[in-house]
């Protein structure tokens, strides 16, 4: 038996199977992952787009964020194999939630692309939350405006935690009502800069900016998931930015057998069960044929 069918036999037999994702799963379908190489922190700086520069200079930092937002998502983009293997998971039931840090908004297009079938699910494995949120050396959050949990539910069943928010929508900072990103990109192409809510108040990108706290509910489902889960699987991600470095650890303290999917090492190798060191789009329609094949 290879480590793939042993993992496909830990997640049959699991209670609570739960993936955290990082921009590794996307590059398949075309969106460049921020680390490694050619990454987009080799063409833009991170300091361009902190919470504090946004407060400071918010029309510099949304022409910077247009720029971002066209080499990030510029191109017509879709799930790829990888993305619907884990709506397949989320489907056939094992998986419970994908905790993802990415920002494209498409396991939650694999997911509802995929099925038509509904299927209740408890969003934490069906146990309560107790950890307060809080992140470690980040700045006090924003005021009003701040990127609340987005774990839609999906015709897959897994619920699907946005770590980071989500770069399709934009919040006002004021009245923090959320709207469609494209037509506010489109106004700052114009010139229409800083772009505002009809209240007056300033947009801003609905994503968990550097600088920012990511809100304490989508903390503490996080690490409540993390710590209830039996399977955790780690995928494409270089597992280097908190929170979400920290999860599988936590997994793996409460006894989780942990996987990561990854081409290159990351910090999180030596507290694995199983490392793949592969592609993503190899290994994960493999998982799902060999959970389904029983
Ligand atoms: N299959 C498997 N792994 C892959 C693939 C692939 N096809 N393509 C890339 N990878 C791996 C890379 O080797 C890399 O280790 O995915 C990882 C992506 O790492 P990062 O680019 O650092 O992305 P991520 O871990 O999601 O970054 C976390 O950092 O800048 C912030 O907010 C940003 O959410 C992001 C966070």
């Amino acid at each position: 038996m290879d480590d793939l069918d042993s993992l496909a036999r830990d997640i049959r037999e699991a209670a609570c199977v739960v993936a955290l994702t990082g921009s590794g799963i996307s590059a398949p379908s075309g969106v460049p992952t921020f680390r490694g190489a050619d990454g987009v922190w080799d063409h833009f700086d991170e300091g361009q787009f902190t919470y504090g520069r946004f407060q400071r200079d918010p029309a510099g930092f949304w022409r910077d964020r247009l720029e971002l937002q066209r080499a990030l998502f510029g191109s017509s983009y879709r799930p790829n194999v990888a993305h619907e293997a884990l709506a397949r998971l989320g489907r056939t039931g094992p998986l419970e939630a994908i905790i993802t840090q990415n920002t494209d908004g498409l396991h939650d297009r694999a997911a509802n692309v995929q099925n038509d079938v509904n299927r209740s699910v408890d969003n934490d494995c069906d146990r309560e939350y107790s950890e307060d949120g809080g992140r470690t050396n980040q700045t006090e959050p924003a005021e009003s405006g701040e990127t609340e949990p987005t774990d839609p539910q999906n015709a897959s069943g897994a619920s699907i935690l946005e770590l980071h928010g989500n770069a399709h929508r934009v919040v006002c900072v004021d009245c923090g009502s959320r709207t469609p990103a494209e037509p506010v990109l489109d106004r700052v192409d114009d010139g229409d800069v800083p772009p505002r809510c009809d209240c007056g108040g300033l947009y801003k990108p609905d994503v968990v900016l550097f600088g920012q706290q990511l809100s304490k509910p989508t903390l503490q489902r996080a690490r409540s998931l993390a710590r209830e889960s039996d399977v955790f699987l780690a995928i494409g991600s270089s597992l280097v930015v908190e929170p979400a470095a920290s999860l599988p650890r936590v997994a793996a303290r409460s006894g989780a057998t942990v996987a990561v999917v990854n081409l290159e090492e990351t910090p999180v190798d030596r507290h694995a069960s199983t490392v793949y060191r592969a592609d993503v789009t190899e290994i994960l329609p493999r998982l799902a044929d060999l959970v389904e094949s029983v």
